[in-house]
């Protein structure tokens, strides 16, 4: 930004600043991709002492950085670094405050392939991993060790969307030097702060929202003052690090992240709320709503909810039912992932994996993410599937 003061400005004008210098790039408004592995130093001097903005392509481009530093202004953290999925990104943050012998908190709700990689992963290497139940609160205490040292919060929850009561969970974590990390893709820094409220690690799978057009794969991990040294740390020993092309694609997806958020809350919201009057429809699991679980701490914590979000059908339908309603639909493209500008819907199961909580509700359940199309055309999809429940069509 030129002199401007970030505190002074609204979101969506940081938004169009953060991360670029028209003067460094000649006058162009954007920041090109910067392709490259070698950097030249201008002498033995430079060299030995790695004198240069950049020494090297794992360490950073000007393109990275401007993405890092964006990220970072937007989270309110001390740091970013850049990681070629989510689930790197995931990965990267537990390495960052793990070590071999110490014990691991993580919601029964935690985003499936995170759970993968505890019980696969970090358990090769000696963490233990205890799963928890989201809406615990205070009772996380009775699940502490002398060796736990990190504290893994994804609030909302995979699929079932509990909100956790993140200020509560990371004041305790704090007072016993246990670090946090919160998976925050949901929400985006756009409507959760997370380092705000406590956490000294924040996950986003840049994949989402921040790419908006289901077109390449990120993660990134900010951090706080405290922890920023060791994650960079970390980072550095790794050199994972995302393409250059996606760095610049998610650099414009920047631009127009606060717009699609709030269109993506707008549309989302009106199609829960439809959905909540259909007689086939039994329980809407998104947090502006009273049914989940969790949503006065979502009304406390969150600025805003997004695209995200799932539905409980009536138990009368059996998965014939189910299958020939989704088999039909035309515009609701079945497939994983969300956050682009396309809607999508999936059928899931929680019960065949979760460890310490039951899930009781006998209908089928379905997670919808609302994108970018008419939502009257939307609606028209979803009444033409929920009919086919009730029979051939
Ligand atoms: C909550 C959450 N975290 C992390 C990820 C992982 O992101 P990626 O697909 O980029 O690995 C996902 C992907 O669906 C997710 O839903």
């Amino acid at each position: 930004m030129k002199n401007l003061n970030p505190e002074k400005l609204t979101l969506a004008t940081r938004l169009t600043q953060l991360g670029r210098s028209t003067q460094d790039q000649r006058g162009f408004v954007n920041c090109p991709v910067y392709r490259g592995s070698t950097v030249v130093f201008n002498s033995v001097e430079d060299l030995e002492h790695s004198r240069a903005e950049f020494a090297y392509g794992t360490l950073g481009t000007p393109t990275i950085k401007n993405l890092e530093d964006a990220w970072t202004e937007l989270a309110g953290a001390a740091g970013t670094v850049m990681s070629p999925s989510g689930l790197g990104a995931v990965a990267l943050a537990l390495m960052t405050t793990l070590k071999a012998g110490d014990h691991l908190l993580m919601p029964d709700t935690v985003y499936r392939p995170t759970r993968s990689f505890c019980d696969l992963t970090l358990k090769k290497f000696g963490v233990t991993t205890t799963y928890y139940d989201p809406l615990v609160g205070e009772g996380i205490v009775n699940l502490l060790r002398p060796e736990t040292t990190t504290l893994f919060l994804e609030s909302p929850g995979s699929q079932t969307f509990e909100i956790q009561d993140v200020p509560l969970m990371t004041r305790i974590a704090r007072e016993r030097g246990i670090k946090t990390i919160i998976d925050n893709t949901w929400a985006t820094p756009v409507f959760f702060q997370a380092h705000r409220h406590g956490c000294d690690l924040s996950v986003e799978a840049g994949t989402k929202y921040l790419s908006g057009h289901s077109d390449l794969l990120m993660g990134m991990v900010s951090a706080n003052a405290e922890t920023w040294r060791d994650l960079r740390a970390t980072y550095d020993s790794m050199a994972m690090l995302p393409g250059a092309e996606d760095c610049f694609l998610a650099l414009r997806g920047l631009r127009t992240l606060h717009i699609r958020l709030k269109e993506a809350e707008t549309r989302a919201l009106n199609i829960a709320s439809w959905l909540a009057e259909q007689p086939e429809v039994k329980t809407i699991l998104h947090p502006a709503f009273e049914s989940c679980p969790g949503h006065h701490l979502w009304q406390r914590d969150f600025t805003g909810s997004t695209g995200l979000f799932s539905i409980i059908l009536d138990p009368a339908y059996d998965k014939s039912a189910v299958t020939r309603m989704l088999d039909g639909l035309e515009l609701f493209g079945m497939g994983y992932s969300w956050g682009g500008f396309e809607s999508l819907i999936i059928p899931f199961n929680c019960r065949d994996y979760r460890t310490v909580t039951q899930w009781k509700e006998q209908g089928a359940t379905l997670r919808l993410q609302i994108g970018l199309e008419d939502p009257q055309d939307l609606i028209a999809d979803l009444r033409a599937g929920l009919d086919r429940l009730h029979g051939e069509e």
